[in-house]
């Protein structure tokens, strides 16, 4: 079995031996893993040994409790999942191992978070930055892995990286999806059947949105009638879908490319976000 350390101190006995050597691999997750993080873990062994998976439901990136208390939690079969993909230590502290006292000192990244997600989810990616922050300063990795599902939160630790000078490389890895095409996700299991039958327009939307912008279309307004309506059906609301920047993660009126088509929506009670970059 995989060995898990529950503790700050823990985890950092556990990394001492392989300081140094220039080879720590990391890969945060919030548990629930699934073959995206599976794939993670794969790209992170073939450079590093140890990979070490940390697995918590940070409460501080949470806008709504309840979407806090909904999160699966499966400790068992994530560590099965994490030592079959080629992972070598877990990290798996409490809350309030994490946050042992009311949290004060926060890490927050401007301009890429003032739209899409930063925008509809108030406190979000002060949330994410400011415990990858803590979670690289307890691992002190080398590399540390992220997948361009979530693009916005890519931007803003390749941000927070480069601003504070984490001495820690950053490796993207493209969205895992199903054969239909929707990004796996870990909130895709609660989908009821005719859900998840739903769900999968949001590909469809942002694969349409991407046929515009390669046959020539410009006008991100065109491209958003049109591919949006591909997300109208009942059941869905949408959050946003619209062309973006990926050097400021802001909207931009004209899709020349390289440009991020970027969606939310809500199928009943659940939030699932994707892009896809054309270049
Ligand atoms: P979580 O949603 O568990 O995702 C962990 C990592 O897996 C993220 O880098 C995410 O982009 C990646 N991932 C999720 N689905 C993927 C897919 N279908 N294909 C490829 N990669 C995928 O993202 C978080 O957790 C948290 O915000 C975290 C960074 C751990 C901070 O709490």
């Amino acid at each position: 079995m995989i060995p898990v350390e529950h503790t700050i101190d823990g985890i950092r006995k556990a990394l001492e031996p392989h300081r140094h050597r220039g080879s720590i691999g990391f890969v945060p997750t919030m548990g629930a893993l699934h073959a995206g993080h599976a794939r993670l873990i794969e790209v992170a062994r073939e450079q590093c040994k140890p990979v070490v998976v940390s697995i918590f439901v940070n409460p501080l990136q949470f806008d709504q409790p309840e979407d806090f208390e909904r999160y699966q939690r499966n400790l068992e079969s994530d560590l099965a999942l994490a030592a079959n993909s080629g992972a070598q230590m877990v990290f798996a502290p409490s809350a309030p191992e994490m946050y042992p006292s009311q949290a004060e000192t926060f890490v927050e990244v401007q301009g890429l978070t003032q739209h899409f997600c930063g925008a509809s989810r108030p406190g979000h990616f002060r949330g994410v930055a400011t415990v990858v922050a803590k979670l690289f300063h307890i691992i002190q990795p080398d590399v540390a892995l992220f997948g361009e599902k979530d693009a916005q939160q890519l931007a803003v630790i390749e941000r927070m990286v480069l601003n504070l000078n984490f001495p820690v490389a950053i490796v993207a890895v493209p969205t895992v999806r199903e054969p239909d095409g929707l990004a796996l996700s870990s909130r895709n299991a609660r989908l009821a059947p005719d859900e998840r039958r739903t769900a999968v327009c949001l590909y469809h939307a942002l694969t349409r949105a991407r046929e515009l912008i390669h046959a020539g279309e410009r006008d991100s307004h065109t491209i958003r009638e049109q591919a949006g309506a591909l997300l109208l059906q009942p059941g869905v609301q949408i959050d946003y879908f619209d062309v973006a920047d990926p050097k400021t993660m802001c909207p931009v009126s004209t899709a020349g490319p390289p440009v991020y088509v970027m969606g939310a929506i809500r199928v009943g009670a659940t939030r699932l976000i994707d892009n896809l970059l054309c270049r």
